[in-house]
């Protein structure tokens, strides 16, 4: 494409419908295709061109489709128009021509906000033959074996496009042609302004219909070009929740079926929910029931054995990741074992070569190369050295009620079961930490450190305790005679 010829683009996005099919008290844009509400992908697609002013025509939940449209495209020349009543397509084309610059003559691409799956590749295509062609207005258009309620694309005996005709106020023979408008237009600003400015309202709906503007350009002797799309399925718009449900589906097949031709195992492509955009390295294997959301990075000869649930998180090369683990934000480096079921919360970071073990729970921490949490700890704002093993039950203490405070653990420590760390507090290198210690002032490097109550017996207790529940309907049929122990319960005094 040839920039310094290329005449200014400027982008018309439709979603101020509320869209009746979905039954639904959100925005229809507002619903949620793999993981992005439909404005974001069908925005993606169309800031792919570079356009601006983008100009998305809000109605139904005006505040919070211009907020999810804001949050895709942050750095484009977004502008909002307001159709407060839905007035039809050509109306709402009206409302957003005021929101463009009143000189600008370049080219506007028009398309609607409820068509997720666009391609960008698509879309440059199309410009560049208008382009090329040097249209004043075009359209996509596909051929359908089931047409349906689209708007159908009529022509003249030449074979000239000449109309775009509506289903409803179609006649019987041309309900059967089967070329039909996908929605998308690419129209000289000049022309469409002058032809929104004559749309009427006088067919079966009521409506100001945007496709009328081919006939209107037709009569004022401008040529109009269909640019037949090879893809039909690009084109879908969601009406409907099983509509949404089977193209979320078609995504999910299509996703899989890419990291499985890149050299990805899925035992059950079934239940691999795995996001578009998502890598997926060499060699990895993938079990049943497994969603990787967002922007994840997942490395080469990883194992995920099954139920785990990740997003906006990387995972590093050889990783094994057990049943049931769950990370958000979290980086995992090189060769780190997590689960089962572990939970790393947002800003979790995993040198490489961890073990974080069953029910453990991160937050904001950071594990040295080596570092091992085995089982049941709560490490939470917290900085863990290499090689430190954090022992069974081991607890920071993060939270006074007002502040989160960080705890730092140095290299090569001990830290020995069910002690509790309370933040700030700094342990240094090579320190050991006795079981059951509550650390609460910090340790220098190289210390041994416990806090412990001393132990007290007394011996035949037990029994007399039962003694007192005799009459007990719970009573114990055969207490234990004084001084025999079972197992290690009790054990010898003193030892
Ligand atoms: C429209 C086309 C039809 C085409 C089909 C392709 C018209 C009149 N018809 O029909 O030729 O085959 O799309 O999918 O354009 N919207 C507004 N304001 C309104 C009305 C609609 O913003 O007043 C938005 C909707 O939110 C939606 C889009 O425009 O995102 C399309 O509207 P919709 O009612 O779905 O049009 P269709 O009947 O599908
Ligand atoms: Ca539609």
């Amino acid at each position: 494409m040839d920039h310094a010829t290329a005449r200014p683009l400027a982008a018309i996005v439709l979603a101020a419908g509320r869209g009746t099919r979905m039954r639904s008290d959100r925005a229809k844009v507002l619903h949620e295709l793999a993981g992005a509400p439909l404005i974001a992908r069908a925005l993606g697609a169309i800031a792919s061109l570079g356009p601006a002013p983008i100009v998305v025509v809000v109605g139904h939940q005006a505040d919070d489709v211009a907020a999810a449209a804001s949050r895709t495209l942050p750095h484009a020349d977004l502008r909002f128009a307001m159709q407060a009543e839905q007035r039809g397509t050509g109306d709402a084309a009206r409302r957003a021509l005021g929101e463009l610059p009143a000189d600008f003559a370049g080219d506007v691409l028009i398309a609607y906000g409820d068509m997720p799956i666009l391609d960008p590749a698509t879309l440059g295509a199309f410009r560049e033959s208008v382009r090329a062609r040097g249209d004043a207005l075009a359209f996509i258009s596909v051929e359908l074996d089931d047409p349906g309620a689209y708007g159908r694309v009529t022509r003249d005996a030449a074979g000239a496009v000449s109309a775009i005709v509506e289903a409803r106020d179609a006649t019987a023979a041309v309900l059967k042609l089967c070329e039909i408008n996908t929605g998308i237009y690419l129209a000289a600003a000049p022309l469409l302004r002058a032809a929104l400015g004559e749309l009427r309202a006088d067919n079966a709906q009521s409506e100001y219909y945007l496709t009328d503007i081919v006939a209107i350009a037709r009569r004022h002797g401008h040529p109009v070009s269909a640019w037949r799309a090879p893809n039909p399925a690009e084109f879908a718009g969601v009406n409907s929740r099983e509509e949404l449900a089977r193209m979320e589906a078609q995504i999910r097949e299509d996703v899989n079926r890419q990291l499985m031709a890149a050299g990805v195992t899925l035992l059950d492509p079934a239940t691999a929910y795995i996001a578009p955009g998502v890598t997926v390295g060499r060699d990895t294997v993938i079990g049943p029931n497994v969603q990787i959301l967002g922007a994840c990075r997942i490395g080469a000869q990883v194992v995920i054995e099954g139920t785990a649930w990740l997003r906006d998180t990387v995972v590093g090369d050889r990783c094994h990741l057990k049943l049931g683990v769950r990370a958000e934000q979290c980086v995992i480096g090189d060769e780190c074992e997590i689960g089962p079921f572990a939970n790393l919360r947002a800003g979790t970071e995993l040198e490489g070569h961890n073990r974080v073990g069953n029910f453990v729970e991160t937050k904001k921490a950071r594990l040295g190369r080596g570092a091992k949490a085995s089982h049941l700890s709560y490490l939470g704002d917290a900085f863990i050295g290499r090689d430190t093993n954090v022992g069974c039950g081991v607890i920071t203490v993060n939270y006074d009620g007002y502040d989160k405070h960080v705890t730092r653990i140095g290299d090569r420590c001990m830290v020995g079961c069910d002690t509790q760390l309370v933040a700030p507090v700094t342990v240094g290198d090579d320190v050991y930490v006795a079981a059951g210690t509550t650390i609460v002032r910090d340790v220098p490097n190289g210390a041994l450190v416990m806090a412990h109550h001393p132990q007290r017996e007394r011996p035949g207790w037990t029994a007399q305790w039962h003694a007192r529940h005799a009459g007990h309907p719970k009573a114990a049929p055969h207490p234990k005679a004084e001084g025999k122990t079972g197992g290690n319960a009790g054990g010898t005094p003193g030892a």
